[in-house]
């Protein structure tokens, strides 16, 4: 199976009003499930590992895990850290074969996210690796009442710089999404997103996929949102699959069997994100 850059991914997704659902993984396990329900639902998919992620299982490793895991499949895949926070997660998510990675900048002043991501394209253009860059903040839906607040969210006038000055491939929108469990359902500000497609012609990203109705999603990729990502939900389904066997099986030492009622269970929260990205049947 050969990794693609994420762009070639997005860009396909981008022209045809769909978007390519990015997966965290931290396990074998995760990455076993990914690409079983990717190539199940024909569709292309990002594999994600956050910086933690990535510290936690090694960046190589993943890949390694990836490409053998994927070996006979034939699918289209991209390995891609997720908000990498420092110059070096990024070099050590490209020195492990990621195929893309986010520096995300957005917690600083403009002029420095622009600088640090310029300086991330440099490198991981001349490698032939995909870079998404980060406008507004997208926080926890722990901080919700903050961040929703205008202050954090993304200006027009700011992704148009951070996409001009910097030559980023995608770029992340905070449009009142917010990572984890919503407390109430969320309400995208669309009319932020057309400001923005108004100025900004490369594909979007929208994180905090986990309790965005179908239909705001739907209406995001039409207006240029081509990577969602989705983290919360399939951890929630993998833990909680666990938790059931162990309710029933207290006792129970088998930890592969243990394990796979996790993945079965994260299994259907992966084909409900895959319909929801309308990237099923794309291969
Ligand atoms: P959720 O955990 O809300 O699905 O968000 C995932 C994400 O955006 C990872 O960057």
């Amino acid at each position: 199976m050969i990794l693609y850059p994420m762009k070639d991914l997005l860009v396909k997704a981008y022209k045809n009003n769909y978007a390519v659902p990015a997966f965290n993984v931290c396990n074998l396990e995760n990455i076993q499930s990914v690409l079983k329900v990717a190539n199940e639902k024909r569709s292309p998919v990002i594999i994600q590992a956050h910086f933690l992620e990535v510290y936690y299982a090694g960046a190589k490793t993943l890949v390694d895990m990836v490409r053998d895991v994927g070996a006979d499949m034939d699918l289209e895949v991209a390995v891609h850290l997720d908000h990498g926070e420092s110059i070096e997660n990024v070099m050590r998510s490209i020195q492990g074969g990621f195929t893309s990675v986010m520096y995300d900048g957005s917690p600083l002043p403009l002029e420095e996210n622009i600088a640090n991501t310029r300086k991330v394209v440099e490198f991981a253009h001349a490698a032939g690796v995909t870079v998404e860059g980060e406008i507004g903040t997208i926080g926890q839906t722990t901080e919700m009442g903050e961040k929703i607040e205008n202050a954090y969210l993304a200006d027009a006038g700011s992704a148009e710089r951070l996409a001009n000055e910097t030559g980023i491939d995608c770029l992340a929108v905070a449009i009142g999404n917010a990572h984890g469990f919503y407390r109430e359902s969320p309400q995208l500000d669309f009319n932020r997103l057309e400001e923005i497609t108004e100025k900004v012609s490369i594909p979007l990203v929208l994180h905090g996929g986990t309790g965005i109705p179908g239909d705001q999603i739907q209406q995001a990729v039409k207006m240029g949102i081509a990577k969602i990502n989705f983290s919360t939900a399939l951890r929630s389904a993998f833990i909680n699959g666990i938790k059931s066997h162990l309710a029933e099986k207290p006792d129970d030492l088998g930890l592969m069997d243990i394990m796979a009622t996790g993945s079965r269970a994260m299994e259907g929260a992966l084909a409900n994100s895959i319909e929801l990205c309308m990237s099923g049947n794309r291969l």
